[in-house]
């Protein structure tokens, strides 16, 4: 067997073996062939596509070039989340103590931000002190005795995505449902979680903007997860506008862990809220500890209500080295000063959001990465206020920006407003759980 043979086969549509396939992961990463043949073979991939069998074998292929975490000795069922990403998105911030005051053993792995989405372990390190790298005892060690950890993923962790998204990446091949599919699942399979939910999202802040592609994609998700023996739910939820009202990492951070509180179900952004409290009722009935929705939302609902969600978060952070004033509105975090406050320029319904480019301005100030290697801002945000369907007068505050250098914030206040298109009719709101497949 040589590479040629398997991308001539894959090139005339043929499907391949589990041993091909292994062939092809172990042999890049092993840099055993050329890099021109590997974007052939993609390429090959991304006209011809892949079977359920051979999404399975890449996925399982790509799992095993890297560490595997053994969960099976913990306490309870272990669960975790994806979410594809997208603008404002904190979810996991409030979702892994919450999980843990449900019942849950949650080990997280998490990733950075690029361009206009926002990554986990970029919000985290607005945590002064906060340690993202650990060894994977100590993470299994914290999970199993806090109830939650979430640290960055390390590069023994599916060490073939790394290299074979990069080639995607300069090969127009990244948009391609059983590399997208392999890709992460390889990584979440790695974490060891026996539960996993699939926040996957639609709309103009989502790499997935049509609701049929977001369908292809769950469909080899949830069938992948299931070969690998793990529960697998997915709910597709909006991403036309950012959730919440934070678009940054200081206060992303803030606003998920202000959130928290016992009182924060009636007082932080209701579209946060209500994604959070069904994500981790997800967890909580697939993982077996709820036989149906409505009960698992009751626990999560008394777990949140009762503060043992919050006291989570603070025990969490505090494992992990982390420093927090939970007295303070800002829990300590610095976050830069208040640098203008975009205002609307006419009456109107908030209609559509270009919601990519809204969570490109961020960029503008700072705050987001548009080449993996870009300094960031951790300070920077943006505080967008109206939703879809909302009623605007003339000179209501729409956003506020704040960044360390205020010249900067003319820039995205124009990119802001760019973004936005108003109506002179009324516009309903927008629907945020838009569908479930498991
Ligand atoms: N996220 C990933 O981890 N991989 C992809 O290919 C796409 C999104």
């Amino acid at each position: 067997m040589n590479i040629l043979e398997i991308i001539e086969a894959k090139k005339q549509g043929r499907e391949l073996s589990a041993f091909q396939i292994e062939f092809v992961v172990n042999g890049f990463t092993a840099e055993d062939f050329a890099d021109y043949q590997m974007s052939a073979f993609l390429m090959a991939v991304w006209f011809r596509g892949m079977t359920s069998e051979e999404t399975a074998y890449l996925t399982g292929a790509m799992l095993h070039s890297g560490e595997e975490l053994d969960t099976s000795g913990m306490s309870a069922p272990t669960a975790d989340k994806h979410s594809t990403g997208g603008v404002g998105d904190k979810v996991s911030l409030l979702l892994a103590p919450l999980a843990a005051a449900c019942g849950l053993k949650v080990p997280m792995l998490s990733g950075r931000g690029l361009g206009h989405t926002g990554g986990t372990l970029d919000k985290l390190e607005a945590i002064p002190g906060y340690r993202i790298h650990m060894d994977n005892d100590e993470f299994l060690g914290l999970t199993e005795k806090v109830g939650c950890a979430i640290i960055g993923q390390s590069g023994s962790i599916a060490p073939a995505d790394g290299r074979i998204y990069a080639m995607r990446d300069v090969t127009a091949t990244v948009d391609c449902v059983p590399l997208i599919t392999a890709s992460i699942m390889s990584k979440k399979l790695a974490a060891g979680p026996g539960t996993i939910i699939i926040d996957l999202k639609t709309g103009s802040g989502a790499f997935m903007d049509d609701m049929d592609r977001a369908r292809e994609l769950a469909t080899a998700l949830v069938a992948v997860g299931k070969l690998h023996g793990r529960r697998m739910s997915v709910v597709f939820s909006d991403m036309d506008q950012p959730l919440g009202r934070a678009i940054g990492h200081a206060n992303e951070t803030i606003e998920a862990f202000a959130a928290l509180r016992s009182d924060g179900r009636n007082s932080a952004p209701a579209d946060l809220v209500a994604l959070t409290e069904d994500l981790v009722a997800e967890m909580v009935r697939v993982a077996g500890l709820e036989s149906d929705r409505t009960a698992a939302l009751s626990r999560v609902r008394e777990a949140w209500d009762s503060g043992r969600a919050f006291e989570n978060m603070l025990s969490w952070v505090e494992a992990q080295k982390g420093t927090l004033d939970p007295d303070r509105e800002d829990f300590g975090l610095a976050v830069a000063p208040l640098a203008l406050e975009l205002k609307a320029p006419r009456d109107g319904w908030l209609a559509k959001i270009n919601c990519r480019e809204l969570g490109l301005s961020l960029a503008d100030l700072g705050g987001a990465r548009l080449q993996v290697d870009d300094p960031l801002d951790l300070t920077a945000g943006i505080d967008f206020l109206p939703k879809i369907g909302t009623h605007i007068n003339k000179g209501d505050v729409l956003a506020r920006l704040y960044c360390t250098e205020s010249s900067k914030a003319s820039d995205a206040a124009s990119r802001i407003l760019a973004s936005l298109d108003f109506s002179e009719a009324s516009v309903p709101e927008n629907l945020l759980i838009l569908d479930r497949y498991e």
